[in-house]
């Protein structure tokens, strides 16, 4: 039997606890972060899906590099030739045409981020590429001075001036590209392609043993080029683009220095401004095997 003067010793003294504990907590509670404080979300345009091409990949194995994504807490869409297929058929009967016409998995897997990146928007990623910063990134949002809104499309420089034998300078990236869906510089990509793949049939037929001029065709030269295109850009900003330091808005299109997306070997691999990392499987290069050469990363 317990008696109301010791339930009282054994209350009392709880409660003091938990009052003790109470008033700790809220004192030990580390002052809000003036990044995080502000606490509605960050406004974003980008839609926070990534996107896989997997084109001529027989059995995909998940390997470290997409896990990255699919523990990002967006969601992840893989897209077969057969779903590219139909997409083309969704946005422009003639996309499907020159999808249907183009001659390798490398074009094809090209051409296919350009249709999802326009046709859905997102963050699109070669399948070696690996997440190294948790998404939403901050440069998905308004820049800092409100003075715009968020980026419509974030676009990463492949090289900076230590960089050398790019075909082009500046040269962007593409293998990661975020974007809003409809962006125009997609649409001008797409439409760069579907242009000009008649004329580098004809010229892939006339020389049989010649390997398909992937960058110029579908690759970072025409994506360069239509990236450029859009920003029309000043000599003086084609000049500073060529060595960026800082992430530089134009129009609506934020551009990211090289350390972004574009590490090599051998670079500060600590920096916190690197977003991706890309371990060159050698896809557009070994055209013939470089689905062999990803299997490894298993
Ligand atoms: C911030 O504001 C300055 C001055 O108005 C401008 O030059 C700069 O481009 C802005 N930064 C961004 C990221 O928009
Ligand atoms: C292909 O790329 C090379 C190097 O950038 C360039 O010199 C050439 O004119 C391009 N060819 C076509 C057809 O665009
Ligand atoms: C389809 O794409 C072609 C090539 O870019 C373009 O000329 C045409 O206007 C597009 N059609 C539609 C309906 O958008």
């Amino acid at each position: 039997m317990i008696r109301p003067l010791a339930l009282l010793r054994i209350i009392v003294p709880l409660y003091a606890l938990i009052l003790l504990i109470l008033y700790l907590r809220r004192d030990t509670t580390p002052p809000s972060d003036p990044e995080t404080k502000s606490s509605p979300p960050l406004e974003i345009l980008i839609p926070k899906t990534i996107h896989h091409v997997m084109i001529a990949i027989p059995k995909f194995k998940p390997n470290s590099h997409s896990i990255s994504w699919q523990q990002s807490g967006w969601k992840v869409e893989y897209w077969t030739e057969d779903a590219c297929s139909e997409l083309a058929q969704e946005l422009n009967t003639s996309y499907a045409e020159t999808f249907q016409q183009l001659p390798s998995a490398v074009l094809k897997s090209d051409f296919c981020r350009y249709m999802v990146m326009y046709g859905r928007g997102g963050v699109y990623n070669d399948l070696d590429v690996h997440l190294m910063k948790a998404l939403p990134w901050k440069v998905m949002g308004p820049p800092r001075n409100g003075s715009k809104g968020p980026p419509s499309l974030i676009v990463g420089l492949e090289g900076d001036a230590t960089t050398k034998g790019l075909p082009r300078s500046p040269q962007f990236v593409q293998w990661t590209i975020a974007s809003a869906p409809e962006h125009p510089v997609l649409l001008d990509a797409l439409g760069r392609i579907t242009e000009r793949t008649p004329e580098f049939l004809k010229k892939q037929q006339a020389d049989k043993n010649g390997d398909a001029d992937v960058m110029n065709w579908t690759g970072p030269s025409v994506w360069t080029d239509a990236v450029l295109a859009y920003l029309s850009c000043t000599d003086m900003q084609l000049e500073k683009l060529r060595d960026l330091r800082m992430a530089v808005r134009i129009k609506d299109v934020l551009i990211l220095p090289k350390r972004a997306f574009a590490v090599i070997q051998g670079e500060d691999h600590k920096n916190p401004d690197i977003l991706v990392k890309h371990y060159f499987s050698g896809m557009w290069k070994h055209e013939k095997s470089w689905w062999s050469k990803l299997l490894p990363f298993g």
